[in-house]
């Protein structure tokens, strides 16, 4: 009947030169359950996006574990790793680097020696820069804590400086009284400041009187300033990113890598063991980005992000490849296999097994429950492929099913590359790094997958735009960069029977460190941008249903795309989205759904241009939210610019 009529319109249209309109017929049932966890996020310690991004910690080379990650030609990490990078001294005193026993602990290896001028009075000391920067504001609580070895007794001053202002903004005192044959001592407050820095160019300083340790020398170890953290968890995650990431709406998180957990040379891979327990337990971690890994925000903090944010976890484990090439022989890969049993009884077993006792001794009696677990990661790159088909997948496969038959195992390369199909139900885990005309091709490109092996698509990004062709990626994400991603993903919400999962490759980077290619998020020490890509991945991973909805229409896909789910319940809400990737600039749209005449939601996100950007104070993004009234049982409104997307709520 609605057809009929919409034919004619458009009859009238072409005589009359008014654009085109799409009208979508929305059916209420016929649909297939979709994934409950379709849209995720993806986190690993890249750009700092963990130290100095994610995780709560101000302090920069806290335990002097170092800073930079040198590689040789054969792409070796080089060692040793230990500096003094970021800290200062006030005046005269001298900071040097020392492995002087007793050590605080087996994991920190070095610390800091700081000697004081024999003719040394009033206030002395050092300071430290940060990750760039500091953000001091009234609005949270800093604990503040060091390990000091030596004889001193007075008052030690911890204190953030601004360097615009030129002035301290705020001071905690800690009393000590010790001597050098105490050994190590703890020293902690937690403290508000009156104040905010007028920006993030601020320091923090530990000051001492000089008089008192004049000739003599006091050694520090694990010097910690912590900005309370999202929700106050301990040792947590920085509030304000936190919640940018909680904002999206997803319900997994792939964790701890990516590229970072593989490691560039042995024995340097992500370690499960190393990042648990006291932070100084904890040993540094040449990451692949570049940079030392403080190892602080750890397995356990990653599944509290979990629990925090009710998120799935998909658990990548290390696979058995290095990224300089190196591959653990078929006769030498079981003990990493036993390594990641380990890993999976310190995060499942009952608190009376050995691992799950350890987990339950960190505070975490009960079990966490792990559905999916990933072998490695992107094993088809650096000569990985023939272990991996040959002997690698098949050895972790079978030795976690044997223990966890329910544990979903995912293979990080394409099913078509195994010689013998693993049992069906194997899920694969696609990247999809690409332009943004092969992003909207992908549109259909599940249509006619084989559904005997779901897919995880656990990185993509729209990199390449109809301007920057490889290898010149884009800076940031771009409106025509986002609508293309908008697309892809309707293309895997019309496929949620066989996907399980998306998440974008690069949650947060930090401004400094990656001005140039794309990720969701990007921040400094104060402040954070919201790319297009971050809110078109918001619009929709925050307006899901649980099964899908057969549309029809009588027009074809592109330049406009759209697809439909809706919540199981016989009131839920439907949730139809439409993208327009370079078509008219003003598009009428009706929709009818059977049973639906409730006013409706409509959100729409836009921008001036196909290539604006967000970028740092200049948000260009355009993000609407409107009612939308029913009239006669149809939803009319009318989408606008020539990239644009949009979700009817009702
Ligand atoms: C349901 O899934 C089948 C493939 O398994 C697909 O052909 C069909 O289009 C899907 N229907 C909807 C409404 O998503
Ligand atoms: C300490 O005394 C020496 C000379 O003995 C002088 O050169 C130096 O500047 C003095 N340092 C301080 C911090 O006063
Ligand atoms: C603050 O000033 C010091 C030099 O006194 C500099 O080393 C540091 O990088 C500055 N911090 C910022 C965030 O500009
Ligand atoms: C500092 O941190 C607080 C709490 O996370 C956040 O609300 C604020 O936006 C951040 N930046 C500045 C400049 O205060
Ligand atoms: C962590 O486990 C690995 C074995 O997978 C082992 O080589 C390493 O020494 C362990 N680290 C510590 C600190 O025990
Ligand atoms: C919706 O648009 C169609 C076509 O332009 C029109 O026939 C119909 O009356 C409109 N309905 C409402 C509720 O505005
Ligand atoms: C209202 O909807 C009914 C059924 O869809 C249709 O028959 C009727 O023509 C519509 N009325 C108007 C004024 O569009």
């Amino acid at each position: 009947m609605l057809f009929r009529s919409m034919k004619l319109w458009h009859a009238l249209c072409g005589l009359l030169h008014i654009a085109q309109g799409l009208y979508l017929d929305v059916a209420t049932s016929g649909g297939n359950a979709s994934s409950p966890m379709l849209y995720g996020v993806m986190y690993e310690d890249v750009y700092h996006s963990g130290d100095g991004g994610m995780y709560s910690e101000l302090i920069q080379n806290r335990a002097f574990q170092g800073t930079t990650v040198h590689l040789d030609s054969n792409r070796h990490v080089v060692p040793p790793f230990e500096n003094l990078d970021y800290w200062h001294s006030r005046g005269s005193d001298s900071l040097a680097l020392d492995n002087d026993a007793p050590l605080l602990s087996d994991a920190l290896a070095w610390h800091m020696r700081v000697d004081v001028d024999s003719n040394a009075s009033g206030d002395t000391g050092f300071w430290n820069e940060g990750y760039w920067g500091m953000n001091i504001t009234t609005a949270t609580r800093y604990a503040a804590s060091f390990y000091l070895r030596g004889d001193y007794d007075g008052e030690i001053l911890g204190a953030f400086w601004s360097n615009t202002t030129k002035s301290m903004l705020a001071s905690t005192v800690f009393t000590v009284s010790q001597t050098e044959s105490d050994g190590w001592m703890l020293y902690q407050q937690s403290f508000t400041i009156d104040n905010s820095a007028p920006d993030g160019k601020n320091t923090f300083h530990l000051t001492f009187d000089g008089a008192k340790v004049a000739g003599k020398c006091l050694r520090f170890q694990m010097i910690s300033v912590f900005q309370q953290s999202f929700e106050n968890s301990n040792n947590g995650l920085r509030m304000d990113l936190a919640e940018g990431v909680q904002a999206i709406g997803g319900r997994f998180l792939r964790m701890p890598g990516g590229n970072n957990m593989e490691g560039q040379s042995s024995p340097y891979r992500w370690k499960w063991n190393e990042t648990i327990g006291p932070i100084i337990d904890r040993r540094l971690f040449p990451g692949t980005w570049g940079y030392i890994n403080t190892n602080g925000l750890g397995l356990l903090e990653m599944m509290q992000w979990c629990l925090d944010m009710q998120l799935e976890t998909i658990l990548g484990v290390w696979g058995g490849l290095y990224l300089d090439s190196e591959v653990i022989a078929e006769e030498d890969l079981q003990p990493y296999i036993d390594d990641v049993l380990n890993e999976l009884e310190f995060l499942m077993g009952p608190s009376t097994s050995k691992y799950g006792a350890l987990r339950a001794s960190f505070g975490y009696p009960d079990p966490f429950k792990i559905k999916y677990v990933e072998v490695g990661n992107e094993d088809y790159l650096n000569n990985g492929i023939p272990s991996y088909v040959g002997y690698r997948y098949t050895m972790f496969h079978d030795a976690i099913k044997n223990v966890y038959p329910d544990i979903n195992v995912i293979s990080s390369i394409w099913m078509g590359y195994f010689p013998t199909l693993p049992p069906p139900g194997t899920v694969q885990d696609l990247h999809d790094y690409l332009s943004v005309a092969d992003m909207v091709g992908k549109f259909g490109g599940y249509d006619h997958a084989d559904r005997n092996y779901p897919v995880l698509v656990g990185e993509y990004a729209a990199i390449y735009d109809d301007q920057h062709q490889n290898p010149n990626q884009l800076n940031n994400p771009t409106l025509q960069s986002a609508m293309a991603e908008a697309v892809y993903f309707l293309g895997l919400e019309r496929n949620a029977d066989l996907i399980i999962g998306i998440c974008h490759g690069a949650l947060i980077k930090n401004l400094l460190h990656e001005p140039g290619n794309v990720a969701m998020m990007k921040h400094s020490a104060t402040e954070i941008v919201f790319s297009y890509s971050y809110y078109a991945a918001r619009m929709f991973a925050n307006n899901y249903g649980s099964e899908t909805v057969p549309i029809t229409s009588d027009s074809n896909f592109g330049p406009l795309y759209w697809a439909g789910t809706k919540d199981a319940s016989p009131s839920g809400k439907y949730y139809l989205k439409i993208v327009n990737f370079d078509g008219a600039s003003s598009t009428p749209v009706t929709v009818t759904i059977a049973d639906k005449s409730s006013p409706a939601k409509l959100i729409t996100l836009s921008g001036p241009d196909k290539y604006s950007t967000n970028t740092l104070g200049s948000v260009t993004s355009v993000w609407t939210e409107t009612t939308i009234y029913s009239k006669n049982g149809t939803y009319n409104f009318t989408l606008s610019g020539e990239y644009a997307s949009a979700v009817l709520i009702v």
